[in-house]
């Protein structure tokens, strides 16, 4: 693997799900693998759980680990091509990345959509900064348009939750929030399961269908309860409207789940990439029920992480 932005970068996704669960029944077969080598894990925003996890991955792999919270404790970054840097920006983005290449040996980028310009957060103005000016392999921590450690992760624990013979019906459905939140886990998750042998359909309020480019032929239905009829597996996530780019239109009905629309499932259970707003996206009783993987899901980003990491370190050899 030359670099993970993306489930196109995956040759084989049963293959890595498969290397992913092998490292989760013994995380430490690999301590030598990136000895003398090191991966720079860049925050441009915030993180809990992609922070840590990468943390352990890499750590558990032997690479050295050097973690910029680039936010709160690096130079005011200039993202813009050609800007004349009398304000209040410091450093341009391309003479960072440029030093990062000198101290890196891989470099991992967590840098959210802006949700101001839906022409910049569609063209990953950020990452692709970083695809361009990096020397070495870039590793996404979830961009303007994707979270695919966390799709990953996501998949691992489906495969480690589904032993039937049939395939499961996974739905993707909206949930509340307070704020215009981005669409990069809902479109990801998307793009993911239709590389995985499941029945997607998406559930969202008209004015929310996230973009065709990620959704593609999948079955969008502004119903949420005829959505959950008979699902295996619901993952609940908020995304803002993509047409009216970042706006909230109103919402008729309560999309919040709890364990009345559970009911209607086939003893669904329940995904969610966390952080969570209880009692806004999905109630206490469904998150600490017995239907939740959410924190199984939680640490299975360390395994989905691992893998990638181990892979690109194939190709550094
Ligand atoms: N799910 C996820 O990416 O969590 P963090 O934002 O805390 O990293």
């Amino acid at each position: 693997m030359k670099k993970f932005t993306s489930v196109s970068d995956v040759e084989n996704l049963q293959e890595i799900i498969k290397k992913a669960l092998q490292i989760k029944a013994d995380p430490l077969t690999e301590t030598e693998k990136g000895k003398g080598k090191t991966i720079g894990l860049v925050f441009l925003n915030s993180s809990l759980r992609t922070r840590l996890s990468s943390q352990i991955a890499a750590q558990n792999l032997g690479l050295n680990v050097l973690t910029l919270n680039a936010a709160q404790e690096a130079w005011n970054l200039e993202f813009a091509d050609g800007a004349v840097m009398n304000g209040d920006t410091v450093e341009h983005i391309k003479d960072a990345i440029e030093v990062l290449n000198q101290y890196c040996d891989i470099i991992a980028v967590r840098c959210f959509a802006g949700m101001k310009s839906k022409k910049d957060d569609v063209n990953e103005s950020i990452l692709s900064q970083f695809e361009k000016h990096a020397k070495v392999p870039v590793i996404s921590l979830e961009s303007a348009t994707r979270h695919p450690l966390q799709s990953l992760a996501d998949c691992i624990t489906i495969t480690e939750n589904w032993k039937k013979d049939y395939k499961p019906k996974v739905v993707l459905t909206w949930a509340p929030h307070i704020k215009p939140i981005a669409h990069a886990v809902g479109n990801s998750f998307a793009e993911w399961m239709q590389e995985m042998d499941v029945e997607l359909v998406i559930t969202n309020p008209e004015g929310y269908d996230l973009d065709k480019n990620f959704t593609k032929d999948v079955k969008v239905i502004h119903d949420q309860d005829e959505a959950l009829k008979d699902a295996d597996f619901i993952y609940v996530k908020n995304w803002s409207s993509f047409d009216d780019y970042a706006a909230m239109p109103e919402v008729k009905g309560d999309w919040m789940l709890t364990n009345e629309k559970l009911a209607r499932t086939n003893e669904a259970k329940v995904m969610h990439c966390l952080p969570v707003r209880r009692n806004v996206e999905l109630s206490d009783e469904v998150m600490d029920g017995d239907y939740s993987i959410i924190y199984q899901q939680a640490k299975n980003r360390i395994f989905s992480a691992q893998a990638v990491f181990s892979e690109i370190l194939d190709e550094l050899k």
